[in-house]
């Protein structure tokens, strides 16, 4: 017996309880149509279907795509606490050959709420397609927008180690103590993060997983043990992963049947303690060490 609730049937919404896990398998909008107008949600962390043709959408006009995207966003916005969050990560959307990042276009939906942009994390990767006409794409952005100046943010859990835990102050009436913070420093707004391809731990049949890394962070320091997260368009439920490990409860919402039996699996493995993740704090692969790192003979 899974300890995941898994609900198609839209009559049945209702009936789940912000403190269990959730899978909906459906369209979110009718999802959130459902749910009664009630501030439920803690943090709403997503990566929307960037309208760039992926096997699991259809390209539509950016005008369409960005008011459909409002109209779910204005439908989360009830529904989440006002010690809340938003992040919703984004890349570019591509027309001819010309990029146009989706921050601009989501930017004013969200200012238009109200709500307040506290960083712009860059989420920084090393692998992707190589372009022949412009720079190779090496990042996407996560917008974090909050409901009220009340929002959570607990700094202590995501701190990394420090550059200089030695450094001491140098003058002042704190002279020669330690200035630094014993649980290391703050990670900064640039993230450098594999993503999951081929060979990562946490690939599946999903084109475009989050790392759950990205999610780890954004889980610890803006939520408490035991709130939701809720990914409107979940995926292999990458996010539920990051929840669920920290004590957190998720719901995920996602179309494509494939994704929620994975999603089911990931999420019981993940309240089991058996679930394959790349912890966030787990030094990023030196290619050096890699024969194929070494110039060919041929090009010597
Ligand atoms: C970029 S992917 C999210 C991947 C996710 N972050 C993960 O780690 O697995 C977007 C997902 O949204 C789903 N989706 C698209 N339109 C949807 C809709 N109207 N309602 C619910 N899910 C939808 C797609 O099937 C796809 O799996």
């Amino acid at each position: 017996m899974s300890d995941i609730i898994v609900v198609k049937d839209t009559k049945k919404i209702t009936a789940v309880q912000p403190t269990e896990n959730a899978l909906f398998g459906m369209d979110v909008e009718k999802l959130l149509d459902t749910l009664p107008e009630e501030p439920i949600f803690d943090l709403v962390v997503t990566s929307p279907p960037y309208n760039i043709g992926k096997e699991y959408e259809k390209k539509m006009d950016l005008s369409r795509y960005i008011e459909w995207q409002e109209r779910i966003i204005r439908k989360i916005y009830p529904r989440l606490k006002d010690t809340g969050s938003i992040c919703w990560q984004v890349g570019n959307y591509v027309s001819n050959g010309a990029i146009i990042p989706l921050d601009f276009e989501f930017a004013p939906i969200f200012k238009d709420l109200n709500m307040q942009l506290r960083n712009r994390i860059i989420w920084h990767f090393g692998h992707g397609l190589h372009t022949k006409k412009r720079f190779s794409g090496r990042y996407e952005v996560v917008l974090w927008y909050t409901k009220t100046n009340k929002y959570t943010f607990n700094l202590d859990p995501v701190r990394i180690p420090s550059k200089y835990p030695g450094k001491r102050y140098f003058k002042g009436p704190h002279k020669g103590e330690l200035s630094g913070n014993p649980l290391g420093k703050n990670p900064e707004d640039v993230w450098e993060i594999p993503n999951v391809k081929s060979n990562h731990i946490e690939k599946t049949a999903h084109p475009c997983q989050f790392p759950v890394g990205l999610i780890e962070r954004l889980v610890l320091s803006m939520t408490n043990e035991g709130e939701l997260v809720f990914d409107p368009f979940a995926g292999v439920s990458s996010a539920g992963v990051a929840a669920i490990i920290h004590g957190r409860r998720f719901w995920g919402c996602e179309l494509v049947d494939e994704y929620i039996d994975i999603s089911q699996k990931r999420l019981q493995d993940s309240l089991d303690g058996t679930v394959k993740y790349r912890p966030v704090d787990q030094p990023i692969y030196d290619a050096k060490q890699s024969n194929l790192s070494k110039a060919p003979e041929e090009w010597k």
